[in-house]
């Protein structure tokens, strides 16, 4: 790892394990984008940003500085000087002027990595590996006053590059910043797909490739989240690009509100990747001497196809990023009762599902929604969170004690961040939410959204939630926020300063995560969003795990779980098993295809356990064993994508592998019964061609239950692979023969560990 300066060339190159990102100097001021990819190691790399062919650059031919401006690749493309492809800066005069031309003045290379004020960010890690070093660029629009530091970051142990921009307004007047974007990227490419992650409420984050065409391409939010229906990344790969080959760039970001992720196929068939705060809606004041800094945009490359891009977001997230003590302990196996009672509870009821839970072996009741006020339906009462002694009339702590007596822990949940109209706080206090003077506010889910701009608000939604865990010993918090943002409206922000309330807000919420990091250091958080419209990179700083979605169907998480460790690791993914016909979309699937889908996650459970049959409640045993026994792997391993069921819409089939390459868990899920087939041959990786695995003992049971699914006189034939020990190379590249089995969603899981 290392950043260079390499001054005769006018370069700065940035290594990190085997890539390089060069940045260039044209014409001694204009900061361009050279290279970034697989490591070249050679100074004579500056050609490429292509000042030696016509329109040359200003200094050589000023009467053509526009058409170098729409063709030279810029390092932070900026606005109305030229530059006619997607800006990543727009700034505007206190005279009401917009324009902006950003020249190089010079430049500081760190040990380390600077801290980005009041965001959640990567950070320089312990030890040797974990070292980080930073290229710090100041470059000034001179007609403006206005500096901007351009930071890049690199560690030891990641191939990632991590970029994050400040602006520091040092004239005379006041600068209205229109759009601050983070990053963009410029390559060539004409022939690439784009890649991002979409969907809706109960189906987030599916993967969605797409041939990149000419023009712009967006994906995007202003909900005031990052949304179940946008995610805040993208990538531009190879249209040959795969799972194990091809290029793949990447960018996501670590935010958690309104975002734009876009790419641009240009006149010259040159692609630009643009990150940052989504200009709609925003303007930020900058009055003179004060700073702004945009949120970090983490980019990845991958010369071996998505399977890499995904093992180094999954590195450097738990290396770099989550800060949770409980990032590399094991997370207990909770049980929530939400889908189990919903409103409907007392705390008989709860303790009626914590003592079987607890005789099963679950170590953590959560209480869900409706402990607290007066709810008894998703309308009312929040911002009122004191115990409803109605349904807990032996209060909290009294009832945390009984769940502790049976020997498990307690955990809660709270919706913060949130008033509704029918609350004392709303009556008390109706301009805490956001709203717009003269304008009734829209309700979602009965709500409204608290402005948490405002210090009084934070405070008092801090205060809320720090007395009732001081109240009681409670491990764990499930912090949900469930609607999106409409009416933002801030009545204390004044005329001018509207347009930041949309940051502020995230700010504001950063900041009370940011205390509950602090001062409650063992607590357990889950950041939770509607099910998972804010799972992004900003929430994991906060949070070592995040609920994944609402829906808890096996085969609905398949695509969801696929698409979230694409960029996030397994032991992030909050993942349950729940009742069956599953509550949003009715379908029956097999408790351990459920079982074995959530093992890929946090594990836990998520419906009445009183009413399982006997067989399910051994089966709950079963698997709170399975999951002892893979949560270390899971959560620290490496992650391979076999086969993708929404590719293939038959079956899907993920790997870890540890590590050391000792250890290997394979899940298949049969999705869909194929008549009359073979078995299915599929092909491991990550082992090591020359060492021996043997397929463990219990597994193969449990691929003696799948068989008992056949007709009790069919004769079961186990795969055709002699014996129990198999070369690594014989598994990778002559592949497992996996059984039909009889029946749709069922699955099995193949556990290895080596012997030789
Ligand atoms: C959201 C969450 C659910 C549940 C409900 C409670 O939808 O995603 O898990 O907590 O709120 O209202």
């Amino acid at each position: 790892m290392g950043i260079e300066y390499l001054k005769n060339e006018g370069l700065f190159r940035l290594t990190a394990q085997d890539t390089e990102y060069v940045i260039g100097i044209a014409d001694g001021v204009y900061v361009g984008h050279v290279y970034y990819g697989r490591k070249i190691d050679d100074s004579r790399c500056g050609y490429l940003m292509r000042t030696d062919e016509k329109p040359f650059v200003p200094s050589n031919n000023i009467k053509d500085k526009g058409s170098f401006a729409d063709c030279f690749p810029w390092e932070y493309s900026t606005w109305g000087v030229g530059d006619y492809r997607e800006s990543c800066l727009r700034v505007r005069s206190a005279d009401g002027y917009r324009g902006c031309e950003l020249h190089y003045e010079g430049h500081r290379i760190l040990d380390g990595k600077p801290r980005l004020p009041g965001l959640p960010a990567t950070f320089e890690a312990g030890g040797k590996e974990g070292k980080a070093a930073t290229l710090e660029l100041d470059c000034r629009d001179h007609v403006l006053g206005l500096k901007v530091i351009l930071r890049y970051s690199v560690f030891a142990d990641s191939p990632a590059v991590v970029r994050s921009v400040e602006l520091i307004n040092e004239g005379q007047q006041p600068l209205y910043l229109e759009k601050v974007l983070t990053a963009c990227m410029d390559m060539d490419g004409e022939d690439v797909d784009l890649l991002t992650l979409g969907g809706s409420w109960a189906r987030e984050r599916h993967m969605v490739r797409r041939p990149l065409c000419f023009g712009k391409q967006m994906v995007s939010s202003c909900r005031g989240e990052s949304g179940h229906q946008d995610h805040p990344f993208l990538a531009v790969m190879g249209r040959d690009a795969g799972q194990d080959r091809g290029d793949v760039y990447a960018m996501h970001f670590v935010y958690s509100g309104n975002f734009v992720a876009e790419a641009e196929l240009s006149q010259f068939g040159s692609v630009r990747m643009l990150m940052g705060i989504n200009p709609e809606g925003f303007e930020w004041v900058l009055g003179q001497g004060e700073s702004f800094t945009a949120p970090e945009v983490v980019c990845v490359y991958s010369d071996q196809g998505l399977g890499k891009m995904t093992r180094i977001f999954h590195d450097l997230y738990r290396g770099h990023l989550i800060r949770s003590s409980y990032l590399h302990k094991k997370r207990p196996i909770l049980i929530n009762n939400w889908e189990a009672t919903y409103f409907d509870f007392d705390s008989r009821r709860l303790l009626e599902i914590a003592r079987e839970a607890a005789e099963r072996g679950i170590e953590m009741l959560v209480l869900d929604d409706g402990w607290f006020g007066q709810r008894n339906e998703p309308a009312g009462s929040l911002g009122d969170w004191k115990v409803n002694e109605k349904k807990i009339p032996e209060k909290l702590p009294c009832l945390v004690e009984e769940v502790k007596k049976l020997g498990i822990e307690f955990g809660i949940w709270f919706e913060p961040e949130m008033v509704s109209p029918d609350s004392d706080l709303y009556r008390e206090h109706p301009d805490w939410a956001m709203h717009i003077p003269g304008r009734e506010p829209v309700q979602s889910r009965a709500q409204y959204v608290l402005d948490l701009s405002r210090q009084e608000v934070v405070d008092y939604v801090w205060q809320s939630v720090s007395e009732i865990l001081k109240s009681a010993p409670i491990s764990y918090v499930k912090w949900d926020m469930n609607r999106q943002m409409t009416d933002v409206g801030g009545c204390c922000l004044g005329r001018e300063h509207q347009g930041e309330l949309f940051h502020r807000y995230i700010l504001g919420v950063y900041e009370l995560q940011e205390r509950l990091h602090r001062e409650f250091p063992d607590l357990l958080l889950e950041n939770c969003a509607s099910g998972g419209a804010r799972f992004d990179p900003g929430m994991l700083y906060y949070s070592p795990q995040i609920w994944c979605s609402d829906d808890m169907d096996a085969v609905e998480r398949l695509a969801i779980q696929e698409g979230t460790a694409l960029l996030y690791p397994l032991g992030a993914m909050g993942a349950h098993v729940s009742a069956c016909p599953n509550h949003i979309v009715g379908r029956i699937t097999p408790f351990e295809t459920r079982g074995h889908v959530a093992m890929a996650g946090t594990f836990g459970y998520e419906l009445d356990i009183t009413r399982l049959s006997e067989d399910e409640k051994n089966m709950i045993q079963e698997q709170v064993e399975m999951y002892h026994r893979f949560q270390p792997l899971v959560r620290e391993g490496d992650y391979y994508r076999i086969a993708s069921w929404s590719e293939n819409h038959r079956y899907d089939c993920w790997q870890v592998v540890s590590k050391e390459k000792d250890e290997a868990l394979v899940t298949y899920v049969q999705v869909l019964a194929e008549p009359n087939q073979r078995s299915r041959k599929i092909y491991l990786k990550g082992l090591a061609p020359e060492a021996e695995y043997r397929l463990e003992e219990e597994d193969e049971e449990c691929r003696k239950e799948e068989f008992s699914m056949l007709d009790s006189d069919e004769k079961v034939t186990l795969p055709s692979m002699d014996g129990k020990i198999y070369k690594g190379a014989l598994l990778m590249y002559g592949g497992l023969l996996v059984p039909r089995m009889k029946g749709d969603f069922v699955s099995v899981m193949y556990h290895f560990t080596r012997v030789g």
